[in-house]
């Protein structure tokens, strides 16, 4: 089968396509034939070892898992012994997470419990750019800021692949919002239903005057004090990424800098086990059109390396996806 492999770390040029051997589904497993498959931060964070400690699950000098891709849509082309919730020819969608990775090819094997049965009316391009970054969108706001109606939020990097989901969820659960992001994504973040709109550009939010209940780092960079004064007198500061320092600021300062009062400090990690729930919920907020996924560019798997590329330049408005077999 087809692949997009990669046996040293480095940029989108460590990346080939090549044949590698069909994976065959094991206990609990199921053969998935993938139609589509969207790039994740994650997987850029792999392919080049950023930061180095990704090296500690994947390989200190070479990467042991060589196909990237972690969000996929297809059908079930096989199922393994004692799988029950998947027959052959379901069309799903789910992540490879938990799993040996491997989105990036004609076929991958995942556990059952990997991926949900896909909404009928989702394209498998659509479906593909939900799993990872809708998952952490939902535990975001419902599990780390718990979101109430009425409360006042902002998202910093609102028109990325998570921020997307996170705007859209938080307006979901009756936030006002307000959405921090560059020129380019203005309008696409005001379609979804932002309240405000910051171009980080030409306006700063940590010198305005307003205070949240709940701000999302999800890109970009503010120190932990620029994040505390923003927030009102028990607000919320929830960490789900951005850049290197910020992701480390929070996990080395992040307690220090929020001991005293009542605001506080959550660092988002993606709870696997719920991923069966999540995928249920986001298909309900989907169903009630309070959801949509939102899809910048569309590669072939064969101009992988470029799709790659345009994800590393930093403004995809949603989500990168990579086409790989036709329905
Ligand atoms: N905690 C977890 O469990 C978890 C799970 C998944 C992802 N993550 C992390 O979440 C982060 C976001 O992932 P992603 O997939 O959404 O990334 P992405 O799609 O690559 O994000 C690109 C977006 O970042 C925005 N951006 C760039 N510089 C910015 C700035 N200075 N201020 C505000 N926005 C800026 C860009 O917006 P403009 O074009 O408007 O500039 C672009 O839309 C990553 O760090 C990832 O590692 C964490």
């Amino acid at each position: 089968m087809k692949a997009v492999v990669y046996d040293q770390y480095g940029g989108p040029e460590v990346l080939r396509i090549t044949d590698v051997e069909k994976p065959i589904p094991g206990d609990g497993d199921i053969l998935v034939k993938i139609n589509a498959a969207s790039i994740n931060s994650a997987d850029v964070r792999l392919m080049r070892a950023d930061p180095f400690l990704a090296r500690l699950n994947n390989g200190l000098t070479k990467p042991k898992k060589r196909i990237l891709g972690l969000d996929i849509a297809g059908t079930v082309e096989a199922v393994g012994p004692g799988v029950t919730l998947h027959a052959v020819s379901d069309a799903v969608f789910g992540d490879t997470f938990q799993d040996d990775l491997g989105g990036f090819a004609e076929y991958v094997c995942v556990n059952e419990k990997s991926v949900a049965k896909m909404p009928s009316d989702l394209s498998f391009e659509q479906a593909a750019a939900i799993p990872l970054a809708g998952i952490t969108a939902l535990q975001a706001v419902r599990d780390a800021a718990v979101i109430q109606p009425g409360q006042a939020v902002l998202i910093q990097g609102a028109g990325g692949g998570v921020g997307t989901y996170v705007v859209q969820i938080a307006k979901a659960y009756g936030a006002t919002v307000t959405a921090v992001c560059g020129p380019n994504s203005r309008e696409l973040v005001a379609s979804l239903g932002a309240d405000r709109i910051l171009d980080y550009t030409v306006q700063d939010f940590t010198r305005e005057e307003a205070r949240y209940d709940v701000i999302f780092g999800i890109n970009g960079y503010h120190s932990l004090p620029e994040y505390r004064n923003s927030l009102k007198p028990a607000g919320i500061y929830v960490m789900v990424g951005g850049k290197n320092k910020q992701i480390f600021d929070a996990l080395l300062f992040g307690r220090f800098r929020f001991m005293f009062g009542r605001k506080r400090v959550v660092m988002l990690t993606v709870d696997d086990s719920k991923r069966q729930q999540d995928l249920t919920e986001l298909c309900a907020l989907l169903a009630a059109d309070q959801l949509k996924p939102v899809i910048d560019r569309t590669f072939p798997i064969d101009d992988a390396v470029n799709a790659f590329r345009y994800v590393e330049e930093g403004h995809v408005r949603g989500k990168v996806i990579l086409t790989i077999a036709t329905a």
